[in-house]
């Protein structure tokens, strides 16, 4: 039998302002399990959140926590009544209470929850800080502080709205794999609030991409980026190079031959969608490239109109031989061909993504 999901959402909806914000989200998230909630600026990521923790209500849809409703059509459990832990970015400590104190707060009085706020505190590698007061940590310490105290409780679903983005960029990565840690640690399922994809891609067992109050596509950080449903998921994730085409024969025509549409009808308007480092690069050969292999289709001729040092890689726009087209490809390293200079490129077939044009027909 499938574990039981610790987080159920069905037929998630909230209108705000005259508007659908959140259109009919479904979700679960297991043990153990960290799920991001991904996607642009004002999709609806926060007001999901808030309706899973209680402090908003929804206009329909059910909520379980452990297979247990807290709600629905006729039911809204208050936050303190569903077993959750909150962090959001603006994460306030009590600033008159020490560290141990703030740990603490959530916790029945008795040496069984100062055991558990010191055990924390160890485990968020805070010994010793037990009686400081906020105000004389750091930005990651606090953070940290923070942490112990949402999990004090022992939370079976951690609820986190972009909890690292107060922090500085060097202070970041470190604090959100030592996050991880605990979580895991703990068993609890998490929920975590990213408008990053890097961070989703570091945190996530499992990306929710969210647009327009609707989850577009749920996969595994690998598969959401190497099998977007569509152009904006792959493009939210890199930049991507965009091909126009047109269906013939369940084909279309690209400068790198012939790709399959399949489903598509005869006359369908697609892009042919691929990231810059999945570019292969060749040199010519007195008028010649690598001959065509069934993994990496036809190469195709293209001349360099540009190349930058980006630091850990350099990136090389052309313009395909059929006079308009135009490619990036990014190369790990230095490698910083001249204007002009003639190259063969091919993309591997199954880093290549046909979707119908939006807006087309
Ligand atoms: N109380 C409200 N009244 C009217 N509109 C609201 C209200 N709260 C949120 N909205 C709108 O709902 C949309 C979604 O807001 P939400 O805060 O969920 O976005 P978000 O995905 O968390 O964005 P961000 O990444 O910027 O935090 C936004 O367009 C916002 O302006
Ligand atoms: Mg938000």
């Amino acid at each position: 039998m499938p574990l039981q999901p610790r987080l159920s959402i069905e037929g998630l909806v909230r209108n705000l302002g005259g508007r659908r914000v959140v259109d009919g989200i479904d979700l679960t998230v297991a043990a153990g399990q960290v799920t991001c909630l991904l996607g642009p600026s004002g999709c609806g990521k926060s007001t999901t959140l808030r309706l899973i923790a209680g402090v908003d209500r929804q206009d329909a849809g059910t909520i379980w926590m452990d297979g247990v409703q807290v709600a629905g059509p006729d039911l809204h459990r208050p936050p303190e009544a569903r077993g959750i832990g909150l962090m959001f970015q603006d994460f306030a400590l009590f600033p008159h209470l020490t560290v141990a104190q703030n740990v603490g707060f959530g916790l029945p009085r008795g040496a069984a929850s100062v055991a558990r706020a010191l055990e924390l505190l160890a485990r968020v590698n805070l010994s010793g800080y037990e009686e400081k007061y906020p105000h004389e940590l750091s930005g990651g310490e606090q953070q940290r502080v923070a942490l112990a105290r949402a999990l004090a409780p022992r939370p079976s679903i951690m609820l986190m709205d972009e909890p690292f983005s107060g922090l500085d960029d060097r202070l970041r990565d470190g604090i959100r794999d030592e996050t991880l840690a605990v979580l895991k640690e703990e068993g609890t399922a998490v929920l975590l609030v990213t408008h990053e994809p890097s961070e989703a891609m570091r945190m996530a067992d499992e990306i929710a991409l969210m647009r327009n109050g609707r989850i577009v596509q749920r996969a595994a950080p690998y598969n959401i980026y190497n099998a977007p449903v569509d152009l904006k998921a792959a493009s939210f994730f890199s930049d991507v190079n965009v091909l126009p085409g047109k269906v013939h024969g369940a084909l279309t025509d690209t400068p790198f031959g012939q790709f399959l549409a399949p489903g598509l009808p005869d006359g369908t308007e697609v892009d042919i969608v691929f990231r810059p480092q999945h570019v292969r690069l060749d040199f010519d050969r007195h008028g010649r490239g690598p001959n065509p292999t069934a993994a990496e289709g036809a190469p195709a001729r293209a001349t360099v109109l540009r190349a930058r040092f980006m630091g850990r890689e350099s990136l090389v726009e052309f313009l395909m031989d059929d006079g308009h087209s135009r490619v990036s490809a990014t190369v790990p390293a230095v490698f910083l061909p001249k204007p002009g200079t003639i190259l063969w490129l091919s993309i591997p077939r199954d880093r290549c993504f046909v979707f119908r044009r939006e807006g087309a027909v």
